[in-house]
């Protein structure tokens, strides 16, 4: 459990001696997880897949325990804005969008994208009132590669770049789908999750995939890169049927981006044919919700309505399976017990989140540099 705001997950370590001997010391984690926050600050946030948002279109969230209404007008633009109405706190978006303006549903007061009442029904002639001295806070808002993001932090005149999938340069090349999951905890543990290799044979248990019967050692190469790493172009292990299926001409690529992003591309003959993305977004702090987005290349036009649910069958298959876990563990860590999260190496990069997260939040605060705090390593463990 998370008792204080800037306590990692692994703030109880098991006094388990032998785990600890071939474990990094539990005394070197970085307990923070930022400086006065327990999410990234000065980050973007997934908020929605543009394609579920049409022009008009507006949606109330909760990310990073705000309410925020995301929006698309009329003319395509994306905007995000408080969700609470400032006259008398209601939700913005249990009321009426124009494409234009939001309308409350409370008294009618209507808003702009920008944030501006425009106009309040019950006044009279002769009542005069600066209605677009009245705001409610917005959040900078960007749809990038097809998806909608929300910048969270004090420095929205100088965001940083949005994480980007993998070469998605012209999204009109590639179909998409995003599947949408809710899962329990803090970011912090799904994150952890994202980037564990050490469950995949255990959990991701699949005939079409592969079995945790046929472990074998693995090594990796990885690097840092940008807000995270990346884990060198390699050729995926034939432990799954669809990769032996698939044949010798694949690579994979896999990185990792702040806030909690997992990258991935796989390519054929060296042309990127999949993409993938996989983001994780606080709800609050119980609750995470991830959103995965797969893209692959175009090909047979017209075919995208038959791929698709195949596309979301075998994603729902594997985030399910996440989250069968992350339900348990839930249970679990409603009893505060002591965690040993740092088994190297296969927990190495959970470590790297922590100090990442740690990086970037300080360099938030300061003002300095974010200076990446991943070392090129090859990294060695089994499934
Ligand atoms: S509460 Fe929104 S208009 Fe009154
Ligand atoms: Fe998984």
């Amino acid at each position: 459990m998370l008792t204080t705001p800037d306590l990692a997950p692994a703030h109880a370590v098991s006094e388990n001696t032998e785990a600890q001997s071939q474990s990094d010391s539990p005394a070197n984690l970085p307990h923070g997880t930022g400086v006065g926050s327990i999410f990234c600050d000065h980050m973007w946030y997934f908020a929605v897949a543009g394609a579920k948002l049409k022009r008009g279109a507006m949606v109330g969230k909760t990310m990073l325990g705000k309410m925020v209404l995301v929006g698309r007008r009329n003319d395509g633009q994306v905007f995000a804005m408080e969700d609470i109405c400032p006259h008398q706190a209601v939700p913005l978006s249990a009321g009426r969008f124009d494409g234009n303006e939001v309308e409350c549903t409370f008294h009618g007061w209507r808003f702009n994208s920008e944030g501006s009442c425009t106009a309040i029904p019950s006044l009279v002639s002769g009542q005069c009132m600066k209605v677009c001295g009245i705001k409610t806070k917005t959040y900078p808002c960007r749809e990038v590669q097809g998806n909608i993001w929300v910048y969270f932090g004090n420095q929205p005149d100088s965001p940083p770049d949005v994480p980007r999938a993998y070469d998605i340069e012209d999204l009109s090349r590639f179909e998409k789908t995003t599947t949408t999951l809710v899962l329990p905890n803090h970011i912090d543990y799904n994150a952890v999750a994202l980037i564990d290799t050490a469950h995949v044979p255990f959990v991701h248990k699949s005939w079409w995939w592969r079995s945790s019967k046929n472990m074998r050692e693995k090594l990796k190469h990885y690097v840092p890169d940008q807000t995270g790493w990346t884990i060198v172009k390699h050729k995926p292990s034939k432990h799954s049927m669809v990769y032996k299926a698939i044949g010798d001409m694949i690579e994979d690529e896999i990185g990792f981006r702040l806030p909690a992003c997992r990258i991935e591309r796989i390519m054929y003959g060296g042309r990127t044919m999949i993409s993938g993305m996989t983001c994780l977004t606080p709800i609050d702090d119980k609750t995470t919700e991830l959103n995965h987005t797969t893209y692959w290349i175009k090909t047979v036009p017209g075919i995208a309505p038959l791929v698709v649910p195949i596309v979301q069958y075998f994603v729902r298959t594997f985030l399910s399976q996440d989250k069968d876990m992350a339900e348990m563990q839930q249970k679990c860590l409603a009893h505060n017990p002591k965690l040993v999260m740092t088994i190297r190496d296969a927990g190495t990069p959970g470590r790297w989140y922590f100090e990442l997260k740690k990086a970037w939040n300080e360099a938030a605060r300061t003002g300095r540099p974010f200076v990446n705090p991943v070392k090129d390593s090859f990294l060695k463990w089994m499934s």
